[in-house]
């Protein structure tokens, strides 16, 4: 390829010669640098907190946390400790019991990530919950994994429909003034109370640990389920590709209901022994460079989106603070574009590395490193240890710079085990020869650089966060005013995509601009913010299949003002 390249950056970093490890590199050899390759004894978050509390680590800050009310630091000891009662809480008043679904649905708060590796000590299964999530989008995800246990706050607790939810037996609310009735107990008081001394359960690297929830081109969003396992490659791709080292601040921007949040906003940092920063409230330009400035952030994990709403707050922005703690940053979630990469190299003085993964991956798979010339536009090398190729739809790999589907060979140390209650939908992502089916489409140039192209599915990457039409739809068709809906992600220079909804309305209703509003906050109210289409059209008419099903790649044609394909299967 004719490309422009960025040649690697300058200094000391883990990977240090990336062809060479991707010849020699054995799993086994990361094995080593767990307690259980000594003890046999497995628990990721021992291996992630307690494990550094032993050693010269004990007082290292292993969490620096602010929003705009509170501004606290913990180190691996208190961690520990709060962690360490966290569990005894959840087991003492929860019933908690190894394999037991304990959900999280609060915003970012200190107890948030107590309460997760709490649980974990316990060997439960981990749930986390984005807190835009409204009552429909709630409730599905505590019905279909039969969550024992919920974690949230007064202030979120009303979209629980706790009556409707067998399963659930306790639910903690962290807070204030809290009455404890039925269900609800107060999760702080508990938590001064509670013993700072806990067994740990130990289990099997196969075991569960984190049950995330995400959306595909059909039906309703499945959960997709992590063992411990996992670590392994958090650990390895926290060292060679966010390059983390001993003195090292490192900032995730991500929240732990989606899969970045919890495998590089906990597990992948706290593994390696790093002092994690996180960020409470909602993003502000301001804020963002002001965390970096205050907390020295060396170490910046982020988003296309992020990246590109900071660029659009200008440079001028970027000259008030002093951002040059910032040794390494990386993206993800959504195609980088080259010009944020030139903007970084302006602004920063730093390239900004892509990277390739996503929630069934459990961890990178595709990235640029640090020693590695950067081609602006890829999404850089598969992980030492880890086969990448580019397939047709049968499973055989196709030659450099044919586009075809995006495939990982199948065991991943962070390879997803289940599909919750579906193996049918799990069998459904591997091809002949053991290939993962990403749904995404890529080619690969001579060199092994991946190049994205788009997904094959609908669904939708909104602001780096993924939706599904499916669960959209199927709101909008609750609204008395909706006879037929169809949801597509419309391009957008700063989000990636929006939401946009195609919608015939019902005999009765006459289309206008409140109607759209009231149809919009409908979806707002009970699904969730992120998932609002922005734009809606009002249509006499849907293109159907002949079985009824909706055609979003023609609704998309007429979006973009393109060519539909084959319409042989449309209804008359
Ligand atoms: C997309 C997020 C382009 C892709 C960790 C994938 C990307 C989906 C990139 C997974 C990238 C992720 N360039 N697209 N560097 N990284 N994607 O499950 O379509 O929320 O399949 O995981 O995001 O989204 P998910």
């Amino acid at each position: 390829m004719g490309t422009q390249r960025i040649p690697a950056a300058q200094g000391v970093y883990n990977l240090q010669d990336y062809d060479k490890t991707r010849q020699t590199f054995d799993w086994q050899e990361a094995e080593k640098h767990f307690s259980w390759a000594e003890t046999g004894q497995v628990n990721m978050a021992y291996e992630a907190i307690d494990r550094h509390a032993e050693t010269f680590r004990k007082n290292k800050v292993a969490l620096y946390y602010r929003d705009e009310s509170r501004k606290e630091t913990y180190t691996f000891e208190e961690m520990k400790e709060l962690s360490n009662k966290a569990g005894n809480v959840l087991k003492t008043y929860g019933g908690v019991n190894k394999g037991d679904r304990v959900f999280i649905f609060m915003p970012r708060s200190p107890e948030l990530y107590f309460s997760i590796l709490g649980a974990i000590k316990l060997g439960a299964i981990v749930g986390p919950l984005f807190e835009a999530f409204m009552e429909g989008a709630v409730k599905d995800r505590l019905e279909d994994s039969e969550a024992k246990v919920l974690v949230t706050t007064p202030d979120l607790v009303h979209r629980v429909p706790v009556d409707e939810l067998p399963a659930l037996k306790a639910i903690f609310l962290v807070g204030e003034n809290i009455e404890e009735t039925g269900p609800f107990i107060n999760f702080n008081k508990k938590m001064k109370e509670a013993d700072k001394h806990l067994e740990i359960e130990w289990v099997d690297r196969e075991d569960g640990l984190i049950l995330h929830y995400t959306s595909g081109s059909t039906g309703r969003p499945k959960g997709v389920l992590h063992v411990h396992n996992a670590m392994i490659q958090h650990y390895q791709t926290a060292r060679w590709v966010l390059d983390l080292q001993e003195d090292d601040i490192y900032w995730c921007t991500a929240d732990p209901g989606w899969v970045t949040g919890t495998s590089y906003g906990i597990f992948g940092p706290w593994l390696t022994g790093t002092s994690n920063v996180i960020t409470g409230g909602r993003f502000k330009p301001e804020n963002w460079y002001q965390a970096i400035e205050d907390y020295g952030v060396t170490v910046w994990y982020s988003a296309p989106t992020a990246f590109r709403m900071l660029m659009g707050a200008g440079d001028e922005l970027v000259e008030k603070y002093d951002l040059s703690s910032l040794r390494h940053i990386l993206s993800v979630g959504e195609p980088l574009n080259p010009e944020v990469i030139r903007w970084g190299m302006k602004v920063f003085g730093k390239r900004i590395h892509d990277t390739w993964w996503m929630t069934e991956t459990g961890a990178i798979v595709v990235a640029n490193y640090p020693c590695m010339e950067i081609k602006p536009g890829s999404m850089g090398k598969a992980i030492p240890g880890v086969e990448v190729a580019i397939v047709d739809d049968r499973g055989n790999i196709l030659p450099p710079n044919r586009m075809g589907n995006l495939a990982i060979k199948k065991g991943w140390p962070a390879m997803m085990r289940e599909i919750w209650k579906n193996p049918q939908k799990y069998d459904s992502y591997f091809l002949p020869g053991g290939w993962y089916v990403s749904g995404d489409s890529a080619f690969m140039d001579e060199e092994g650089y991946v190049w994205f192209q788009g997904r094959i599915d609908d669904v939708i990457m909104t602001s780096g966060e993924r939706v599904g039409p499916f669960e959209v739809e199927s709101k909008l068709l609750e609204h008395p005013a909706v006879a037929e809906a169809g949801v597509i992600g419309k391009p957008d220079p700063v989000r990636g995509e929006i939401i946009k909804a195609f919608v015939a309305l019902m005999e009765d209703y006459e289309p206008s601009e409140e109607l759209k509003e009231d149809i919009r906050q409908f979806v707002k109210t009970g699904l969730a913010a992120h998932a609002a289409p922005r734009e809606i059209e009002f249509r006499d008419k849907l293109p159907k299949t002949r079985s009824g099903k909706i055609m979003r790649r023609v609704l998309k044609s007429w979006e973009l003002g393109l060519p539909a394909g084959d319409l042989s299967t449309m209804e008359d």
